[in-house]
């Protein structure tokens, strides 16, 4: 047998600093495992427990008898479907398949050995993977200390007070993962103005769906006043299809035009492409998801609240509780009892869990159970 070459020493010596996802757990083992005990409390991705639209699965039916097809290269339909929601041309849309996939495109594209990449400390993991994998250099501010308003939010003025000659990208969440924290719109009005216009700026709006503070509205209308801005909107969450994997950028056509040549052809497939139509055109499914959500989150935080844990403000379908030392004891003691929350270690905030905003049934269960296990 010939020896095998030393990858690691082979590789892009970007690329070795790098660790691969961990997702945790072996979800569909687990769902196995828990079939006869009321099924798998799934709490720990923000997915939406209601699902999508029943249109998406009309859609899908129609065209499963193109499964041996390749997709419509250019997402042409979803595209001038987006663009017209947004109001917008469909040249300033690009289509990935989730927006994981465009957040890695954008480094690739954009991001070279020297140039700094700016970010606030506990934001969403895949910013600095994105970052790392190009060789950029990352630069973090910290956040909000734990006692402040908006509890381990971003601090835009430090964010500011960072930018230097180097800096090439910002990025960050509003609503941020995994905090739920958020600042208002003219906060970020005030935010970009002190941006140079050749800084870039990713907000990401995952979960701009889900918010219900009037001071925050999505930074789309911005991007006229501001062309440095880059929009990322995903399908995963509100839209209910994160197995589907469809994601997209709002940003200028000449930015976006140099991402094109690094997308892989059929990036967004054929079934991800109609459902994601059919779930756009469903205004009513969405609204009643983001209600019941919104409902539900005030619901389970003021229940976890009351059993004396801090509880984040959110505008999020997720919560982030501060459960102290014995958080390890306690996720584990949940996992026991079938429940799957998101451990926050590997974020620096190893006293907290995220826990995904569910159904009311699911949540009592969650609640029932983070009763034992705390007494
Ligand atoms: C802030 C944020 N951005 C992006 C994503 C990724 O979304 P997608 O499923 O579109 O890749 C997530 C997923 O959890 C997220 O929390």
């Amino acid at each position: 047998m010939p020896a095998v070459p030393d990858f690691k020493a082979l590789a892009n010596p970007a690329i070795r600093t790098l660790a691969a996802y961990d997702p945790g757990h072996d979800i569909p083992s687990l769902r196995r495992r828990f079939a006869d005990a009321g099924g798998l409390l799934e709490l720990g991705s923000n997915e939406n427990p209601f699902g999508p639209s029943p249109r998406v699965l009309a859609a899908i039916h129609a065209e499963l008898a193109y499964l041996h097809r390749y997709p419509d290269p250019a997402g042409k339909a979803l595209k001038q479907a987006i663009a017209s929601k947004h109001g917008v041309g469909e040249q300033h849309i690009m289509l990935g398949n989730g927006s994981h996939e465009l957040l890695m495109q954008l480094a690739q594209a954009f991001i070279g050995q020297n140039d700094e990449v700016l970010l606030s400390r506990y934001c969403f993991a895949v910013y600095p993977i994105a970052a790392k994998a190009v060789g950029a250099q990352l630069v973090f501010t910290d956040a909000f200390p734990a006692d402040h308003d908006m509890p381990l939010g971003h601090d835009l003025d430090a964010l500011a007070a960072a930018i230097t000659p180097r800096t090439k990208l910002i990025c960050f969440a509003n609503p941020n993962n995994p905090t739920g924290t958020w600042f208002g719109s003219l906060q970020m009005i005030d935010f970009l103005t002190r941006v140079p216009p050749e800084v870039l700026v990713l907000v990401d709006e995952a979960y701009i769906e889900y918010v219900s503070d009037p001071a925050l509205s999505s930074a789309l209308d911005l991007r006229v006043r501001f062309p440095n801005l880059i929009v990322a909107r995903t399908f995963s969450k509100a839209y209910g299809l994160a197995g589907l994997r469809v994601g997209y950028l709002v940003a200028e056509p000449s930015l976006l035009a140099l991402l094109e040549p690094i997308r892989e052809s059929f990036n967004v497939n054929g079934l991800g492409l109609v459902a994601a139509q059919a779930a756009l055109a469903d205004a009513t499914h969405l609204q009643d998801v983001v209600t019941r959500t919104q409902e539900e989150r005030e619901w389970l935080a003021a229940a976890v609240r009351s059993m004396g844990v801090q509880v984040l403000p959110s505008q999020t379908n997720f919560l982030l509780a501060h459960f102290g030392p014995e958080t390890p004891a306690i996720e584990n003691a949940l996992f026991e009892r079938g429940a799957i929350v998101r451990p926050m270690a590997g974020y620096g905030l190893g006293e907290y869990l995220r826990i995904t905003v569910a159904t009311r049934s699911e949540n009592e269960r969650l609640l029932a159970g983070l009763k034992a296990v705390i007494a």
